[in-house]
């Protein structure tokens, strides 16, 4: 795919938005800044059926020859996320239902329920019409189905479909009725037409129902996305096909699981923090987006792509905030770093008008005379520089995630509002991360060969097939650091009994009685100096003893932090969030006993390493994010400056260098 060897730089570009003499400006000015690739027509329906079954493609010609004849390859979009006015017209019960019955219309983007046939059948002729047109374009390096899969609906069609999902899915009523312990409140169904969709209801919904909606909806965006990639594939097999995945706590779909239908994992990712928060976040979506890719087709090489990131642009608390000069780059570098096939962006040219006209850009309202284009420039030319780098991360800690925990731990009527799997994933990864301890996102039974370590944070969903994951990987000699609210539930979120974690007890070696999850502003002292904060719990140690006691509270004097030596390895469990100085050390200090290193231990705080390679070399990434300069003890060849280090290099405030390692 990077057939030309080069690492895929551009983003977004929308030249419908734009009369023709701004396309031949936009095409030098992507020259200039050494762009590789552009996904066009994300959002370009209308201008491409303007009436049903009425083609206009002569602008898009012009614009693929346009890119072709400048050398820069095109990610062809199927606009499917974006039906025209038309097309809600005609068929008004393709429009999306809420859960309080309102069906909402045009005018915005995404207005179709992916369960109506009507909208299947249109979002299908389109693509074939451009699988027609263009599937042997020399311009063509990529297909972008559709935009962020993740739109649900409540509306009859859904419901019908619904219904038939869960018929295959539990094959009769009894055995869903059992799954979904509709004993409670009285809600056991006698015939399948009684389910429904979870619509707005009197009081809390039934958790099962819950579970298995978003479980539903996740297959059947694949299954809308399948129909297209069907299509484009049919068209030229040698083209690969994606779609770009929406990140963040709201993760619509099954990520892990859609990477065996995607040529490439392709995510977009949009930090909520302005500090060095938006760091960790980055390296979190890299290291996410890396570990679905490991589920591709068997024998496919686990890539991915950032596809879209804002430029000079993080939005947090409420507005937009511009990155500081040289954050870009070091952003994008990082992603690259972590495995990415280059660095896209939403967006290349910002729009005049329409919702997102604030949205940053390559080429800003501006224009090209401005900091952020030069940025750009710059950018180009520093990825350029890089396309030899090649290889794996180097990780030795397997860090779980898991979506159906995720939906889980969102359902009203836990013992807390505030319980969230990503969170508490995110929470593992900055430690992981200001520990200096690279990691790879393991799914429940992924192997685990090569990784020591394997940290378990809030996987509350965990059948039996998931408990044996984690138990075997101790018993065999493996360590795993499990947090509160793991193996609490089983695959239908009914709650295993005779004590928490039911799922795993044995192997951690605790038996829980009692929870007591903590106010929003509270903290309970732990015995290490450190606090816990979002939860606590009453363990009773049945084979692990005390690492950490709780200090204060109900429960001073009892554990907190346990340590267990089940087989031949060791399990640690943690009943609480504990602060992130104390996170970082407890997982240093379970590295450090499963025998795994900081990537560049002597790197200073605030300076991130990764390390990439195989058998064609090493690559060391070095990203200052600090506002001083700073020095590590490293060596190479830097490929951004061409400069040698023998010994250490020198990262001016804000700086990246990433040296090509001495082999031998
Ligand atoms: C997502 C979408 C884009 C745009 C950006 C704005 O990534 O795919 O179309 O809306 O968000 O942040």
């Amino acid at each position: 795919m990077r057939d030309d060897g080069r690492l895929w730089y551009g983003g977004d570009y929308n030249p419908e938005q734009w009369p023709a003499e701004v396309w031949r400006q936009d095409v030098e000015l992507m020259r200039r800044a050494r762009v590789t690739l552009v996904t066009v027509g994300v959002f370009a329906w209308s201008r491409l059926e303007p009436e049903p079954g009425r083609y206009t493609l002569d602008w898009l010609d012009e614009v693929l020859d346009l890119l072709h004849d400048a050398g820069i390859r095109v990610a062809l979009a199927t606009p499917t996320a974006s039906p025209p006015p038309w097309f809600s017209l005609a068929h008004p019960d393709a429009l999306p239902v809420t859960a309080d019955g309102v069906r909402l219309h045009h005018g915005s983007r995404d207005t179709y329920c992916a369960a109506a046939p009507a909208y299947r059948a249109a979002a299908r002729r389109i693509t074939e019409v451009l699988a027609d047109r263009y599937a042997h374009h020399p311009a063509l390096a990529l297909w972008h189905v559709h935009n962020e899969y993740g739109t649900t609906c409540h509306c009859p069609h859904a419901e019908v479909a619904f219904r038939r999902w869960l018929a295959d899915r539990h094959g009769d009523l009894d055995t869903l009725n059992d799954a979904w312990t509709t004993s409670f409140w009285s809600q056991h169904y006698t015939d399948w037409a009684q389910i429904g969709t979870p619509r707005a209801t009197q009081y809390l919904h039934n958790p099962g129902h819950l579970l298995d909606f978003r479980r539903f909806w996740s297959d059947t965006l694949l299954a809308a996305y399948t129909d297209q990639r069907d299509v484009l594939r049919a068209a030229n097999p040698a083209v690969p096909v994606t779609t770009n995945y929406v990140l963040g706590d709201w993760v619509p779909v099954d990520h892990a699981r859609w990477a065996r239908e995607v040529d490439l994992v392709a995510i977009d990712h949009y930090p909520s923090a302005v500090d060095l928060g938006a760091e960790e976040q980055t390296a979190l979506a890299a290291d996410l987006a890396r570990g679905w890719a490991r589920h591709g087709a068997p024998g496919r090489a686990p890539d991915w792509l950032l596809m879209e990131t804002a430029p000079n642009l993080i939005y947090a608390a409420g507005r937009m905030h511009t990155k500081e000069p040289g954050r870009m780059l070091r952003q994008s570098v990082a992603h690259v770093a972590r495995g990415s096939r280059g660095a896209l962006f939403f967006q290349w040219r910002a729009p005049r008008g329409g919702a997102e006209r604030f949205h940053s850009a390559l080429v800003p309202h501006a224009g090209a005379d401005s900091r952020v284009y030069r940025e750009a420039v710059r950018l180009g030319q520093a990825l350029d520089r890089l396309a030899e780098v090649r290889g794996r991360v180097a990780a030795r800690v397997a860090l779980a995630w898991d979506a159906a925990s995720g939906w889980a731990l969102q359902h009203p009527g836990l013992p807390a509002e505030r319980l969230n799997h990503h969170e508490e994933v995110a929470a593992a990864h900055r430690a992981l991360w200001h520990a200096g301890l690279a990691c790879d996102v393991a799914v429940p039974g992924d192997p685990l060969d090569g990784y020591p370590l394997l940290v378990v944070p809030a996987l509350y969903l965990a059948d039996e097939a998931t408990a044996g994951w984690v138990r075997d990987h101790v018993h065999g000699g493996g360590h795993a650091l499990v947090t509160y609210l793991s193996g609490v539930a089983d695959a239908h979120a009914r709650i295993h009994l005779d004590g928490y974690p039911g799922a795993l007890r044995d192997v951690l070696g605790v038996r829980v009685e009692e929870f007591h999850p903590l106010g929003d502003d509270e903290r309970v002292a732990l015995t290490d100096g450190g606090t816990g904060t979002v939860w606590a719990e009453t363990v009773g140690l049945t084979g692990a003893r005390t690492v950490t006691g709780y200090a204060g509270g109900v429960l001073a004097g009892q554990p907190a932090v346990t340590r267990h030596t089940y087989g031949a390895g060791v399990a640690w469990y943690v009943s609480t969030r504990p602060d992130d100085a104390t996170y970082r050390r407890l997982l240093t200090e379970a590295a450090t006993q499963a025998g795994v290193a900081p990537t560049c231990p002597d790197a200073p705080a605030g300076v991130e390493a990764v390390r990439r390679g195989g058998d064609d070399g090493s690559w060391l990434f070095l990203l200052n994010h600090t506002d001083r300069p700073q020095t590590v003890p490293a060596s190479g060849v830097d490929l951004l400056t061409d400069a040698t280090v023998t010994d250490a290099v020198h990262l001016p405030a804000g700086g990246v260098a990433v040296l090509r390692e001495p082999t031998g």
